[in-house]
């Protein structure tokens, strides 16, 4: 008997190799090779649909073939509305709410008497029944599998003829075509292509949910972001209740958008105002905190920077920024003391983006900046100034993007003040676009006059 032949997959990434490696060459995690029996595929058309070529123009396509979710801030990530006929995988670590998200979507679509099929291979009908039961009144007709062989949901897909079918994990689902087990690279990927030929032939949208997995044999939904037509991943703290959802891939519309969402006891709701959340419970009139506009994508987000300086008690002092690059704040307290004689070398510092979002952006560098020197030198901050700009390693202030919708998203939350990099000012009074009366912008060039100046 031939022996199987075996291949080594990264479980991550889907990056295929004859022999084990420590290492992805191409995601460059570690440790994430499985072994996996090569499968031939069977490259049979007897079933395939038989396309014909069609001049491009006589294509006919409009913005209203759209299908509203029922879910604003879902629809805003997904460029406006579900697609027909598009393959979309939502992506998110365990428990995170996918599968809420996608219920509650199901039940806005089916209560608008859209035909939608719910598979899931993970819980059982009554399991769903119940989290059902929580998420309010179902009025439509859902229609709901449990089911994990692909060629089943086939056929049940040509039966029941769903406008709209739900895959719930795609790491149940297997197919009769591939010998390894549910969950593996191979698997997944069969799978997956099985359910794009249904998606593409029949013009049925799919939701596919992928779970990202840290440890063990099951692939990740990265193994299948290039079969897709959309990528959504869901994202969120596993200590605050609000979630993210994050367009990586989007063929019909822009990869810019989020939406947010709070996770409560009724389902998710939608955050309509980001800004007023994350600003909750900011403290007044305390050192070592300011409020910065950062943009998720197109979207202005007020949220707060917090800083604490304190005398070290070790040799070494301790650093730590959580929701934010810890390098970039060593970076900044290097600036501090090299360009203002400010010494922190025997200062702890905490730096800390309160509400848990995580912020990568350049534009944050001023407020870190200032919420650092008001920790230290124990000065509170006017509570109705933001801040935002690059700050550079000669401590330069440089211009940042998109300043306009910032200082918009600003005014709208009250703040009175806006310190700007002078580059952006400048750009502004040019165009003069933002006249407004009730706010105040103030260009600064470098941070000694800003410290000067406005501390
Ligand atoms: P779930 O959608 O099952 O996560 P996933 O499919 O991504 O694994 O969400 C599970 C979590 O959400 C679980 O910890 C309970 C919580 N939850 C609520 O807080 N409120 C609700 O109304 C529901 C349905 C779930
Ligand atoms: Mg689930």
């Amino acid at each position: 008997m031939a022996k199987k032949k075996m291949v080594y997959f990264c479980k991550e990434c889907g990056y295929e190799s004859g022999k084990w490696m420590g290492q992805c060459p191409s995601c460059k995690v570690w440790d994430s090779f499985v072994e996996e029996p090569v499968v031939k595929t069977s490259s049979s058309t007897s079933n395939a649909i038989i396309n014909e070529p069609q001049i491009l123009n006589s294509i006919e396509t409009s913005q209203d073939m759209r299908i509203s979710s029922g879910i604003g801030e879902l629809d805003r990530v997904l460029g406006g509305g579900i697609v027909p006929g598009s393959l979309v995988l939502v992506g998110g670590d365990p428990g995170i709410g996918k599968s809420t998200l996608l219920l509650q979507m199901c039940r806005e679509l089916s209560n608008v008497n859209r035909k939608v099929l719910y598979i899931s291979g993970e819980e059982s009908q009554k399991q769903i029944k119940i989290r059902a039961d929580r998420l309010g009144e179902f009025t439509g007709e859902l229609l709901l599998l449990c089911e994990t062989n692909v060629q089943l949901i086939e056929d049940s897909v040509h039966k029941y003829k769903p406008e709209i079918v739900i895959i719930d994990s795609i790491q149940t689902i297997f197919s009769d075509g591939s010998s390894s087990a549910p969950g593996s690279v191979s698997q997944v990927r069969e799978s997956t292509s099985a359910l794009m030929k249904l998606a593409k032939g029949h013009g049925v949208t799919i939701f596919i949910i992928g779970h990202v997995t840290k440890e063990g044999v099951v692939a990740g939904p990265r193994v299948l972001e290039h079969m897709v037509d959309t990528v959504l991943y869901f994202e969120g703290d596993n200590y605050a209740s609000y979630r993210i959802l994050r367009a990586v891939k989007n063929r019909y519309g822009s990869t810019n958008e989020i939406g947010v969402f709070e996770m409560q006891n009724k389902g998710l709701i939608e955050v309509a105002n980001p800004s007023e959340y994350m600003l909750k419970g900011k403290p007044e009139g305390e050192p070592g905190s300011i409020v910065v506009p950062s943009m998720e994508g197109t979207r202005p987000i007020l949220v707060e920077v917090q800083a604490l300086v304190c005398r070290t008690n070790f040799n070494m002092p301790r650093r730590t920024a959580a929701g934010t690059d810890y390098n970039r704040v060593n970076l900044l307290m290097a600036v501090l003391e090299k360009r203002l004689g400010i010494q922190l070398s025997d200062c702890d510092s905490y730096v800390n983006v309160a509400g848990g979002m995580k912020i990568n952006e350049p534009a944050l560098d001023l407020a870190i900046l200032m919420a650092i020197y008001s920790s230290h030198k124990n000065k509170a901050i006017d509570d109705n100034t933001i801040v935002f700009g690059e700050v550079g390693l000669t401590g330069e202030v440089r211009a940042v993007n998109m300043a306009e919708q910032r200082i918009k998203e600003a005014e709208k939350m009250g703040f009175k003040r806006c310190i700007i990099p002078i580059g952006n000012l400048s750009m502004l009074s040019k165009e003069s676009t933002v006249k407004s009366k009730n706010m105040e912008l103030i260009g600064v060039k470098n941070i000694r006059e800003l410290i000067q100046k406005y501390m």
